[in-house]
């Protein structure tokens, strides 16, 4: 790839990010970017990185794939966006629809395409209310679905909703994981909104019949049960999406993040007549401008070819598996716990204190890494899945000395 250098040093570069970028945290990772490509971000100076959380779950592929890249310049050689969602037949969003049915579990065959993550999950909240005409949601403590005033209303922790309250007035928050307390969804329950897997909770996996009972109970009451599947999606706990693991067939599944090969993209994916409900009553009363871009559909379809032609979501399992044994092994002085599955990995450590100086370390050494949202003693570790397995061992390695030097 051809990098053309810049004619700003990153510390003009970096000060014009703080002047002027809406700055969202106080301690940015602050790298300043020259390229991308593989499982490697490059910065200003030519420092590399082992990007270990795949862009925030984006890169499953890893940055820049070849044939991602190339798929979008023949796109962009075609036509850019040519009119608003849902009116005019793109050969890239159609394609990409189609193999998503072919690979969505039981009956969904329908897919809305979006943006990001939280408009998906913005889209399947309002599918659900009209399509089961029913006013409550039930969301899980410790979930993360967006930071949209819908998405954000389904967030488990009180500390992110507190501040932007009053949110939606009807959504009720059981234990993730507890099977017992699935009993409390009741007859007025539109939707469930669940993470297979919680990432922003810390890395949590439910006991194995808690999807399966959560799957049980929604049918029992007529509440349909939506599957977010944006970071567990993809390959990334090796499955092509983590309900599989359960063999759990959820009403809708929601997808975003390497979706999009690198691009934007989101969607919610149904069976035929609870999407039919978006289409009238009003018609329009669902609709975006951008949503399913040609450009993110053609990289997002080469990216699903990537990962079904070079056996990514196998190798993932495999990989997953031996790199948390070695993690285990390696820190095991400083760990209380190293879990997950596939290439989702959480590491828990004893104070938040440590867990912040360890990613720090980490940086310093060249390894992108950083705690969960809702669990600040946990490091989620999410890297490209065409990850090599001596990049992995150079990564527990420098971890090891990260930890050391806490
Ligand atoms: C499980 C889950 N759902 C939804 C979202 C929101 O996606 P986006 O950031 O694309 O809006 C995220 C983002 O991290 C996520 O992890």
């Amino acid at each position: 790839m051809v990098v053309t250098s810049s004619e700003f040093s990153a510390a003009e570069l970096r000060a014009k990010f703080l002047r002027h970028v809406c700055q969202t945290s106080p301690a940015p990772l602050g790298i300043v970017v020259r390229s991308a490509s593989g499982c490697e971000i490059v910065d200003h100076e030519g420092k590399k990185y082992l990007d270990l959380l795949s862009g925030m779950g984006v890169a499953n592929v890893g940055h820049s794939h070849p044939q991602v890249v190339a798929a979008v310049e023949r796109q962009l050689s075609r036509h850019l966006h040519v009119s608003v969602y849902g009116e005019m037949i793109q050969e890239a969003q159609v394609l990409l629809a189609e193999k998503l049915a072919a690979l969505s579990p039981g009956d969904l065959s329908v897919v809305y395409f979006s943006n990001s993550g939280a408009e998906a999950i913005e889209g399947a909240m309002k599918t659900a209310r009209k399509f089961t005409e029913r006013p409550r949601f039930v969301a899980f403590q410790g979930s993360f679905h967006g930071d949209t005033f819908g998405a954000l209303s389904l967030n488990g922790n009180p500390r992110y909703r507190e501040a932007f309250e009053p949110l939606l007035p009807i959504v009720d928050f059981l234990p993730f994981g507890d099977v017992e307390a699935i009993g409390r969804i009741g007859h007025d329950v539109a939707a469930v909104f669940v993470e297979p897997i919680q990432s922003e909770g810390g890395v949590r996996i439910p006991p194995d019949d808690f999807l399966p009972a959560l799957r049980h109970r929604c049918h029992e009451v007529g509440a349909l049960l939506v599957s977010d599947e944006v970071l567990t999606g993809f390959g990334r706990t090796g499955k092509l999406f983590a309900c599989n693991h359960w063999e759990v067939v959820p009403d809708l599944l929601v997808l975003a993040k390497a979706l999009g090969g690198g691009l934007p993209l989101g969607a919610f994916i149904g069976p035929e007549e609870a999407m039919a409900t978006l289409s009238h009553d009003p018609a329009l009363a669902h609709v975006t401008t951008f949503g399913g871009h040609p450009l993110s559909c053609a990289a997002g379809l080469a990216a699903l070819e990537v990962l079904q032609n070079e056996g990514l979501i196998e190798r993932a399992l495999e990989l997953g598996e031996d790199w948390r044994r070695e993690l285990a092994k390696e820190l095991a002085p400083y760990a209380r716990e190293v879990r997950g599955k596939g290439l989702l990995v959480g590491i828990e450590f004893a104070s938040a204190d440590f867990t912040r100086r360890f990613t720090a370390r980490c940086l310093e050494l060249g390894l992108i890494v950083n705690w969960t949202l809702h669990c600040d003693t946990v490091v989620r570790l999410a890297p490209p899945l065409c990850i090599r397995p001596a990049e992995l061992e150079l990564a527990t390695q420098k971890m090891r000395l990260a930890a050391q030097a806490v």
